[in-house]
């Protein structure tokens, strides 16, 4: 339900030169969302009738972005062409609404990325039951350089913003310092931002001159103090970004622990924005889920796994992994060492073992595909057994085939099946074959060269070695223990391969 008379501004035009990157600064990803998401995100949760970005350097990027960003409310986007200042910018935000903004305006930043709605909703609580024309959310901070300082009369009465760059001596010394976000009366701040001025450092029009010429005009001024500054924090530079990173991913992770999650190492688990973990599931060290995942409960994940954009269903084993776009039902385990590529769907109970390479495939109920394989473009049904070392041969450097698989297949180790292939159900293929063929509900397919062995050779061909004294002491030569296979000396042209 919108609140009828809020509108919100999130200034989010400025180049971000100190990111150093090709990627304009909002864009820049925090828990797997850009922090222009997390801006609009939290101004979003104060449900406001108009939600309003202001856009300038990377807007193609960021336009885009909010095109495809479905779990947000529609935003209006505005561009302001040239940074002439956050006044400015706050003046472009109101000429893009459809009409006069009643009631109130709240301003923010793009890049602020760790400010909850509930501390905005507080902001615009005090700000109505206070009767302020403005209200400015402070911080107190140690070191509080670069940051506008908060000015306050004899009795503590909000009278101005100076700059860090504006200020003198004495203003430096305080350690409240604006946030820059901000609640305005909609009037008020209609009325002042014509006559804010450009004589400052920058010479640019600076919002914060709004808070001296409302108070100049006699309306009340008032700030509120953020309980945990971090969230007024803004992004700058990559070393923020990581601190910023650092301390959403402990809030995160907090959140799924108290919703019954074990964690056992919250430093090396990371965890995205929107990923839904079910109880008792446990995440050991090392572990990154990655937007669009999802887990069941009793689900063991880790050490060092990767789970992104994967649903997994409840008591999945993943252990030391790399899964992206991949479903995971119900008692499969993986790993270790596996790598689930997208559109792999794994039915409940499946297995894929260690350094098995999966994509856009689909494995059975309890089927099983425990080492060294790769199976690509491939559908294998219920129960069936893939060997050590089975690969579909999927390509053939133009074009994709299908292998298919039936139920309760088994294929020996170290075949290959070239597709297009289908094993019907209930067929086994014999160890080392290169299957080019369909094999029917029920054959058995042999497909490599017969084994023969010629008698004798390494005793003739290398009688001084201690291949050939190996033999010996084994009994060769004696014409006892020796297997069936070819007459002495009928082969000794053979080479070993
Ligand atoms: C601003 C405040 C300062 C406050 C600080 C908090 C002013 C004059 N100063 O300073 O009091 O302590 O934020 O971080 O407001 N932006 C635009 N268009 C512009 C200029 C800025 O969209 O023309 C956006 C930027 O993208 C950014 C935000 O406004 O998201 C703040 O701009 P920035 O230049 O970083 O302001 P500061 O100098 O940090
Ligand atoms: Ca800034």
């Amino acid at each position: 339900m919108p609140q009828p008379d809020v509108t919100v501004i999130v200034l989010a035009a400025g180049a971000g030169t100190r990111m150093r990157s090709a990627t304009p600064k909002v864009m820049h990803p925090l828990a797997g969302r850009p922090l222009v998401w997390h801006a609009l995100a939290a101004a979003a949760g104060i449900a406001p009738t108009h939600l309003v970005a202001v856009l300038g350097h990377g807007r193609d990027q960021v336009t885009e972005f909010l095109a495809g960003a479905d779990d947000l409310p529609a935003v209006i986007t505005t561009v302001q062409e040239q940074q002439l200042g956050t006044g400015h910018a706050a003046a472009c935000g109101l000429r893009a609404l459809p009409t006069a903004p009643e009631g109130i305006v709240l301003v923010t930043y793009g890049d602020v990325p760790l400010l909850r709605t509930e501390t905005l909703q507080l902001l615009v609580d005090g700000h109505r039951s206070s009767g302020n024309a403005v209200t400015v959310l402070t911080a107190h901070v140690t070191d509080p350089t670069g940051y506008g300082r908060i000015i306050r009369d004899a009795d503590g009465t909000v009278t101005s913003i100076v700059e860090h760059r504006d200020a003198d001596d004495r203003q430096r010394e305080i350690t409240e310092i604006n946030s820059g976000i901000y609640v305005f009366d909609a009037a008020v701040l209609t009325e002042a931002l014509p006559r804010v001025g450009t004589s400052n450092s920058q010479g640019e029009q600076y919002l914060t001159d709004v808070v001296s010429l409302a108070s100049g005009d006699g309306h009340r001024v008032g700030a509120q103090l953020a309980d945990d500054a971090v969230e007024t924090e803004g992004v700058n530079d990559r070393t923020q970004l990581a601190a910023l990173a650092r301390v959403l991913n402990d809030r995160i992770v907090r959140r799924h622990q108290l919703a019954g999650v074990t964690i056992l190492d919250p430093i090396s688990t990371w965890i995205d924005a929107d990923i839904t973990i079910g109880a008792d599931s446990v995440l050991e060290p090392g572990v990154q889920l990655k937007a669009g995942t999802s887990i069941g409960q009793d689900c063991r994940i880790g050490p060092d796994s990767t789970l992104n954009g994967c649903t997994l269903g409840d008591d999945v084993t993943i252990t030391r992994s790399h899964c992206i776009d991949a479903r995971i039902g119900d008692g499969a385990d993986v790993g270790p060492f596996a790598y689930l590529r997208p559109q792999t769907v794994l039915h409940h109970g499946a297995h894929v073992g260690a350094h098995v390479e999966i994509k856009k495939s689909t494995i059975g109920p309890g089927a099983k595909v425990p080492h060294l394989t790769y199976l690509g473009d491939a559908e294998v049904g219920a129960g069936s057994n893939i060997g050590a070392g089975v690969i579909t041969a999927n390509y053939d450097g133009v074009h994709k085939f299908p292998t298919v698989i039936g139920e309760h297949v088994f294929v020996g180790t170290n075949s290959t099946l070239v597709a297009p292939v289908t094993l019907a159900d209930g067929s086994y293929v014999a160890a080392g074959s290169t299957v080019t063929q369909d094999v029917a509900a029920g054959d058995l397919a042999v497909a490599r060269g017969r084994q023969h062995d010629s008698r004798g050779w390494v005793l003739r061909r290398r009688a001084d070695s201690r291949y050939a004294d190996a033999a010996r002491r084994a009994g060769a030569g004696n014409g006892a223990q020796q297997p069936a296979g070819q007459p002495d000396g009928a082969d000794d042209k053979d080479s070993p391969a």
